[in-house]
């Protein structure tokens, strides 16, 4: 789980995306850079301002890691030659969190390897509701400063206005941090589920026990979004059980060939993620969050 960060060594940053981000901080310069891909699939990266002294900072986030990574640590390594005092990274999505152990003889870490490229390459690294599961906090595996935020505030705030009377299902034991938190600053009941997982596309979820909170509005907190399984297999339990329309609510929404009609069609009444990563569903803005976090406000 994220602790309060300190701020990031920032005073005024020039903020480049090579990617579209959804993400608005509207009080900073935005930095021209041209960035486009050679024919034969290499990337060409042009910065079109002066970089010498100045604080940069790479605002995009990490899904689809493998086609943004190598860009993003070529346009960092460019910045610093140029003579950028110095360069972080707010990545709203952090990948590569979830192979944290070798479950099987052979298997890479990839969280490790992962973390080691991105630290070679930045000053400091910000995100939100990285994947902690078996790792502590994200200094376990990276040697630069992380700030790491959390997005269950902006959740509880969402329940709040648009919610009476809710109940929180956390699909599985890694949601019970966010899940409980959120319960805890709405004043609601919740419940955390088992999950077993078969296949990177097939999972188990234990059946909610819900008998008491027929009256509730039920609320599916998860961090990632992804297949989509774990969400789709939960709701098919409430639709047997028969409660209230449900909410899924997923902090970054991967959505990995998979739309929201999927989640709508296994019962969801509604499909609402935070804009950490561009989604159809993105509702809750965290812009806010990583502005005050480097303004330091
Ligand atoms: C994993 O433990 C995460 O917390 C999510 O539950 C998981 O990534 C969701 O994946 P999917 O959408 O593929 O079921």
């Amino acid at each position: 789980m994220c602790n309060t960060p300190r701020k990031p060594p920032m005073i005024s940053p020039i903020v480049y995306s090579l990617f579209n981000s959804p993400i608005n901080l509207p009080n900073y310069p935005k930095g021209q850079l041209s960035y486009r891909l050679f024919p034969d699939g290499e990337s060409y990266i042009r910065f079109e301002d002066n970089l010498e002294g100045k604080e940069i900072l790479f605002l995009d986030s990490l899904d689809h890691p493998n086609e943004k990574t190598i860009p993003l640590i070529l346009a960092a390594n460019t910045a610093k030659e140029l003579g950028a005092k110095s360069v972080g990274l707010a990545a709203p999505y952090l990948a590569y969190m979830r192979q944290d152990k070798r479950f099987s003889p052979g298997e890479a870490v990839t969280s490790v390897y992962f973390a080691k490229l991105i630290s070679d390459s930045f000053d400091w690294l910000l995100t939100i509701d990285p994947h902690l599961h078996r790792y502590k906090s994200l200094n376990d595996i990276y040697t630069i400063p992380t700030y790491c935020l959390s997005a269950t505030e902006l959740i509880s705030g969402w329940i709040i206005k648009n919610v009476d009377h809710p109940v929180l299902i956390g699909p599985d034991s890694e949601s019970d941090q966010w899940v409980a938190q959120i319960a805890r600053a709405i004043n609601a009941p919740y419940t955390v589920l088992e999950k077993v997982r078969l296949g990177d596309k097939n999972v188990e979820v234990s059946i909610p026990e819900m008998g008491k909170y027929k009256n509730r509005t039920p609320i599916l907190v998860d961090d990632i979004i992804s297949t989509g399984q774990t969400m789709i297999k939960t709701l098919h339990h409430l639709k047997a059980l028969e409660t209230k329309v449900p909410i899924c609510i997923g902090v970054h929404a991967i959505f990995a060939n998979i739309t929201t009609s999927a989640l709508l069609q296994a019962g969801a009444g509604k499909v609402i993620t935070c804009n950490t990563i561009y989604h159809d569903s993105n509702e809750i803005d965290v812009s806010p969050l990583i502005y005050q976090t480097i303004t330091g406000i």
